[in-house]
Parts: C-alpha cells; sequence; structure tokens
C-alpha cells in the first residue's frame, strides 16, 4: 500500500496517471497514458494557452495542426473536444474521422456535409469535426471541403491534422489557424517517461532514461512504446544496455568499441570484430554508420581526418540504402578508417617536424 501523504494530489497530472495505472490494466501505455486534459500535455505551452483564450472568448477558429509524429497533436484536439463537450453531447457534436476511414471526395460530400448542414437541436454551440491525418485526403476531397467550411462557420468548426503541411491546399490552410507542434523537448520526454515509468513499477533508471529519450527524437509515442517493450522483456530493470537490446539499436558503448577496432586492428581482425558485434547485437550496419557519425563529431581527430570520415561515411550510407551488402559495405569502412590511420600519421609527422623547427 502507498501511504497517503505519499499519493499525488488530487486534480493534478500526477494524480491522472496514478488512476490511468489503477484503471484499463491491459492498454497499451501510449493509449492508457494519453493525455485526458489540456494541462497534461507536455510541452507545447504557447499552443495550449492560445487555445484556451480562443476558448474562452468563444471564438474559436478553425485550426490546423501539424508536426511530426507522436508529439501531441491528435491527443490536443481530443482534449479540446472533451473540455467544450460533455460525455453525452460528444457523439452527436464531434465527428472525428481518421486514416482508417475512407478519404475521398465522397466521405466529404456525404458524411461531412450531412454532419455539418444538420443543425444542433438541443444544444446550443457549434460541432466540431475532426480530420485526423488530413495528409491522406484526396485534392479532391480538399478541394470540396473549401465552400462546406465556410458555408457552415456558424454551425460548425473543423480541425485538420497532419504531418505535412505541403500536402495541404493552400486553401484551406488559408482557412485556418495554423500551429506547428514541434518535436518534444528532452526534459519533457525524460519527465513523463520517469512519471509512467513509476506508475508502472517499471524500474527505469537514469542512463535508461537518457536512452529512451534519446532513441525517441522528441517522438512522445516511440519512447513509451520502447518503454513498455523494455520493462516487459526485460523485468528485472530499463536500463541503457536492455533499451538498445530492445529495439535493436547499437549502443553508444558498441559504437566505441567499433571505433576502437576501427583505429587499432588490422583490417581481417576489425572485419570479423564488428561482424561478431552486429551479429550479437542484432543491429544493422547502417544504425552503426548513422551512429559512428555522431560519435565522430565528438572524438577530437584533426579536421582533415574528420572531413575524410563524413564524406566516407555519407557514401556507405547512401549505398546500405540503395541495397549494397553489408559485408562488402563493412570493409568499405575498414578501408575508410585505414585511410584515416594514414591521414592520422601524416597529421603527427607534419606536426612533429613543427615541433622540431
Ligand atoms: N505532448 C505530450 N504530452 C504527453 N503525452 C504525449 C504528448 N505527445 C504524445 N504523447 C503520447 O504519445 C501518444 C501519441 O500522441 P498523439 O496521438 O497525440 O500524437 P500525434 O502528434 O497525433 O502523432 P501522429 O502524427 O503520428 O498522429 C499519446 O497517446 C500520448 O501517450
Ligand atoms: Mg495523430
Amino acid at each position: 500500500l502507498i501511504p497517503a501523504e505519499a499519493m499525488p494530489e488530487s486534480g493534478t497530472p500526477a494524480s491522472r496517471i496514478a488512476d490511468a495505472a489503477a484503471s484499463s490494466g491491459n492498454l497499451p501505455w501510449i493509449e492508457k497514458y494519453r493525455p485526458k486534459q489540456l494541462d497534461d500535455l507536455m510541452s507545447h505551452r504557447d499552443i495550449v494557452s492560445t487555445i484556451q483564450r480562443f476558448l474562452s472568448e468563444g471564438r474559436l477558429p478553425h485550426l490546423l495542426f501539424y508536426g511530426p509524429a507522436g508529439v501531441g497533436k491528435t491527443s490536443t484536439i481530443l482534449a479540446i473536444a472533451g473540455q467544450i463537450y460533455s460525455k453525452r453531447e460528444f457523439p452527436t457534436m464531434v465527428l472525428d474521422l481518421n486514416a482508417s476511414d475512407e478519404r475521398g471526395i465522397g466521405v466529404v460530400r456525404n458524411e461531412i456535409l450531412t454532419f455539418a448542414s444538420t443543425r444542433t437541436v438541443f444544444s446550443a454551440g457549434f460541432k466540431l469535426v475532426i480530420l485526423d491525418e488530413a495528409d491522406a485526403m484526396t485534392k479532391d476531397a480538399q478541394n470540396a471541403l473549401r465552400r462546406i467550411m465556410e458555408k457552415f462557420t456558424a454551425n460548425v468548426r473543423f480541425c485538420l491534422v497532419c504531418n505535412y503541411l505541403s500536402k495541404i491546399i493552400p486553401a484551406l490552410q488559408s482557412r485556418c489557424t495554423r500551429f506547428r507542434f514541434a518535436p518534444l523537448p528532452s526534459d519533457s520526454v525524460a519527465a513523463r517517461v520517469r512519471d509512467i515509468a513509476v506508475a508502472e513499477g517499471a524500474n527505469l533508471d537514469e542512463a535508461g532514461c537518457r536512452a529512451l529519450v534519446r532513441l525517441s527524437g522528441g517522438d512522445m509515442r516511440r519512447a513509451l512504446n520502447i518503454l513498455q517493450s523494455t520493462a516487459l522483456a526485460f523485468p528485472a530493470g530499463v536500463d541503457e544496455a536492455a533499451v538498445y537490446a530492445c529495439v535493436g539499436h547499437p549502443s553508444p558503448a558498441d559504437i566505441r568499441r567499433v571505433l576502437q577496432h576501427l583505429m587499432n586492428e588490422e583490417a581481417p581482425a576489425a572485419h570479423a570484430a564488428i561482424r561478431e558485434l552486429c551479429a550479437d547485437r542484432g543491429v544493422a550496419l547502417l544504425d552503426v554508420v548513422t551512429e559512428l557519425h555522431e560519435l565522430l563529431g565528438r572524438v577530437d581527430f584533426p579536421v582533415s581526418v574528420r572531413a575524410h570520415f563524413y564524406i566516407r561515411l555519407a557514401d556507405i550510407e547512401e549505398r546500405l540504402c540503395a541495397g549494397a551488402t553489408d559485408r562488402l559495405q563493412l570493409s568499405a569502412l575498414i578501408g575508410a578508417a585505414m585511410e584515416a590511420r594514414e591521414l592520422l600519421l601524416m597529421e603527427k609527422e607534419k606536426l612533429d617536424r613543427e615541433a622540431g623547427q
């Protein structure tokens, strides 16, 4: 039993996390911990406060949310809808269409038009049409929406949600107030992940949390999915090694070892060692190359060596993406390292000469 004083104060985001943990046991954590209220959303403070102002003045415009995956766009509009409408009103006042629904012109002409054109008899105020993943709508469907949006503004507000703004026709963009949802900052992801790990009893340590944040790239959905699968696969604790092993991504320690092999061993030994490491960890050479690029930025190499590595790594990455085999491209990586070693020697001789003069 948790002592009463350790329980989060009721009505706070922390208490809602605790409530969610106690209920809906077998839902994936991304749904179980989907923010229910605008206050529960991490980050995006400016967007939330602007929308709260619109709502309190009763002047909500048509909205367009865009930004990368897993940063809270769908959660925000669902929380807004939850704030405007009671549970009873929700089914009649909100039309929520997402990518799993048909997105052609037929939907606009039938479902959306019917919903928008029927007046609400028992409730005052406007209805809400949520078009999630609106970038999947055909151009024809978007064009057909232009007129409906204008004609029924008194009765209906639209919220378009998408990843790629460029896929929304300019005419629709100009009818909406746009909000860009940026990738979530590291501290927001870390804070949420820590709270959820505590609520779920997952033993997450600091290095594990840093690894989650890093792999998430600001995508909270990804962070929570990795946390859940790692907690399942490694019940003893979610640490750095467990997180990287679970996603099949090389850990920083693995990459340091790869660089050691590359810079210190002869070609056949380095080839064998790196192949073994990739097989053992189940990681792809492409991920090794991308992470190596990160690490090289932090190693104190002379400019010429670093430039040489960058150019070679870019070539190898391109070939791997085009479908070249790992085996040959690993040899190319080793070849690049051998050249880098020559360059390093030359740099050192140059320095020695300059010192001797
Ligand atoms: N800002 C946030 N604060 C707290 N949790 C978040 C936030 N953003 C995302 N999440 C978590 O990630 C899950 C997915 O978020 P959401 O569906 O809102 O993403 P999205 O921006 O709509 O992504 P997509 O573009 O892929 O549809 C949520 O259920 C929630 O658990
Ligand atoms: Mg979404």
